[in-house]
């Protein structure tokens, strides 16, 4: 069986070709740069860009599989959660091809993508904690199955991957800010300021960014700009983040994971995933509490289209539906 899916949730445009046995036989990633000078996506240039960029990709791919189109036995695209007008042209294009093909259509929720592309590369037994950490959401699930998949925690303002790039934007680093931060902050000194840790207390295991990004904000007012300030702030504002991940991880695992399993393992997906001094943060609460951390492969951390056919493989039997409409606040369950 072989799987086209497509990737047009925010300003990544994406496709791949997967055979059923999981090997990827094409995987293609656009990452729009028009937004770099905005400090942000702006959803209509994301929009233009997709509709120019997704058929070329496209053909593109089906060249370097050397697949046909009428191979195919299956299309899938992200449906939602997203920006409405990224996910109404891969969906509908990617619906185009099926029905055009007379081939099944598939909707998957990105989210579900992310939290499953760990399955990809790990062998993991439930229940399991997954950590998701992108640029528009931070969410913990537990996992009894594929098909159970509970939220316990999320953040009630910014992600950690917004507020990644909102400190950046104050610093006067590009988008997307998490990498830019990440490098700056090897140079930096990560005692240099001291900032809040929302939500750290509360009996919950939810999180809370915007007031962190506010206190950078007014640090950075007081401050002159140069490049010491830049990477010490960089490295204090990093810091600052790791703290608040392994003080609500260790909470969770305490408080609710240990009680349901013995083997355990948490996952760490989203485009946040590729920050390596979070790593190291986790890789002490693995050795700490005798716990696995496991990640994707680093092509299915940030958005792209392996994990939306990988997903797709794992849900096919059960969610056929072509009259699926996309849904930019679509929520696991
Ligand atoms: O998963 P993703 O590609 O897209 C969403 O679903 O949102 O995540 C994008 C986010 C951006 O905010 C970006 O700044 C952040 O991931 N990011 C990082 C790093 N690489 C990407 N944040 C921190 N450190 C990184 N190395
Ligand atoms: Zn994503």
């Amino acid at each position: 069986m072989l799987v086209f899916s497509a990737e047009t949730s925010c300003d990544e445009t994406s496709v791949c070709i997967m055979r059923e046995d999981k090997t990827v036989l094409s995987h293609i990633v656009y990452s729009q740069t028009i937004h770099t000078r905005h400090g942000g996506v702006v959803p209509e240039l994301a929009s233009r860009a997709h509709l120019e960029i997704l058929q070329q990709i496209t053909r593109e791919a089906l060249k370097e599989s050397g697949v046909k189109l009428n191979e195919i036995n299956l299309f899938s695209a992200t449906c939602g959660p997203g920006l409405i007008g990224g996910l109404l042209i891969g969906s509908t294009f990617t619906k185009s091809l099926s029905i055009g093909n007379s081939k099944p259509f598939i909707p998957i929720n990105h989210l579900e993508a992310h939290i499953l592309s760990s399955f990809y590369n790990n062998e993991i037994k439930f229940p399991h904690l997954s950590l998701l950490i992108t640029g528009g959401h931070t969410q913990i699930y537990f996992l009894k199955n594929y098909n159970d998949i509970q939220l316990i925690g999320e953040t009630i303002d910014d992600a950690i991957g917004e507020a990644f790039d909102k400190v950046a934007k104050i610093l006067g680093l590009s988008y997307p800010g998490g990498p830019e931060i990440e490098k700056k902050a090897l140079e930096g000194n990560e005692n240099s300021f001291k900032l809040p840790h929302p939500l750290i207390n509360e009996d919950n295991f939810n999180f809370s960014f915007s007031g962190l990004k506010t206190s950078v904000n007014l640090v950075a007012k007081k401050n002159i700009i140069n490049q010491i300030f830049i990477k010490n702030m960089s490295a204090s504002f990093q810091k600052c983040i790791g703290t608040i991940l392994t003080f609500k991880l260790n909470k969770v695992i305490s408080e609710l994971y240990k009680k349901n399993s013995k083997d355990l393992s948490v996952s760490i997906v989203g485009g946040v995933a590729n920050n390596d001094y979070l790593k190291k943060c986790f890789k002490n609460i693995e050795e700490k509490k005798a716990i696995q951390f496991v990640y994707p492969p680093k092509q299915m951390m940030s958005d792209n289209a392996a994990m939306i056919a990988w997903a797709t493989i794992l849900k096919h039997r059960n969610n056929h539906d072509i009259n699926f409409r996309p849904n930019p606040r679509l929520t696991v369950k």
